[in-house]
């Protein structure tokens, strides 16, 4: 068995099994068994392929077959310009979540110092991004669930950021410490309903705490609302993801909190995706 034919077997199972993007999945879990690159293989399609690591890559297959999303196989998913470790108790970091990211960087200059939050942290992919570019910054990153905030911990460590950033286990509900100047969050919005209807690789494998939001799907952004307007300094900003069909219910939880609605950011496909938001008084 050489590369090639190994790739052609994985990627065949999972196109029969309606898995998208098989061929690169499957580059992607040989490149997992052979701890290389794509690139690698992709030069050495004639390399012998070990029976152990056949036997290893049947298994990944598999897993993917099943559903499994690529980035828990891999532990790893790559946001914004680096690379997290991610497993079943976090959120795997979206594309869409590094508008916030990109958002904070144009509202701030390099050399200025400020205490931002991010609640909800998961992977801490929100928080250390930005504190990696903005490098006099200090972090402090809050997630109800304890594991995940274990996995945002080791992500800060990779990223030699443990100084500065204070991670605490807590409902943002409890949280009262400290003001900050910018509160950033990619809060859980799905709703009751939808959350019965996500895509099998979601439902079945990642976290309902990242995800489920009551019935109307606002209960935890109401919440980040709530605390932002006691948590802020005046002037600070809240900026945060939201779900389809959910601006204008958010148009009035900020205004009924004294948040002034600076912009509202579509994602790749033109929905409202990203709100950034002022408080005022
Ligand atoms: C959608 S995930 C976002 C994870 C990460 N920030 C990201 O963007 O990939 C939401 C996170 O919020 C946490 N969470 C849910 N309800 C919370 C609450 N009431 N207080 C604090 N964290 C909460 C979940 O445990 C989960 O890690």
């Amino acid at each position: 068995m050489n590369y090639l034919k190994a790739l052609k077997y994985g990627s065949k199972i999972l196109k029969l099994n309606n898995i998208q993007n098989s061929n690169l999945d499957t580059e992607l879990l040989l490149s997992e068994v052979l701890n290389s690159n794509r690139e690698n293989i992709l030069i050495n399609l004639n390399k012998k392929l070990k029976k152990k690591n056949f036997n290893q890559f049947k298994e990944l297959i598999l897993r993917r077959k099943n559903y499994e999303p690529i980035a828990y196989i891999v532990k790893k998913k790559e946001f914004w310009k680096h690379d997290f470790i991610v497993n079943k108790e976090v959120l795997i970091p979206r594309p869409e979540t590094e508008i916030i990211v990109n958002k904070v960087l144009n509202l701030t200059k390099k050399e200025t110092s400020k205490h931002i939050l991010d609640v909800g942290t998961g992977s801490g992919c929100i928080v250390i991004s930005v504190i990696k570019e903005r490098p006099k910054f200090k972090g402090t990153a809050i997630d109800i669930c304890k594991n995940a905030l274990n996995v945002a911990i080791c992500n800060a460590k990779i990223h030699h950021l443990e100084n500065k950033i204070k991670f605490i286990n807590i409902d943002i509900d409890k949280f009262n410490y400290n003001k900050y100047d910018l509160i950033v969050s990619n809060p859980p919005y799905i709703n009751d309903i939808d959350l019965k209807r996500l895509d099998k690789n979601i439902k079945h494998f990642e976290p309902v705490s990242a995800l489920k939001a009551g019935i109307d799907g606002l209960s935890e952004i109401r919440k980040l609302i709530r605390k932002s307007r006691k948590l802020l300094k005046i002037n600070g900003k809240l900026i945060f993801e939201i779900g389809k069909n959910q601006v204008n219910e958010v148009r009035k939880l900020l205004y009924l909190n004294s948040f002034y609605l600076n912009e509202i950011c579509k994602d790749i496909q033109s929905y409202p995706r990203v709100i950034i938001s002022t408080k005022v008084s």
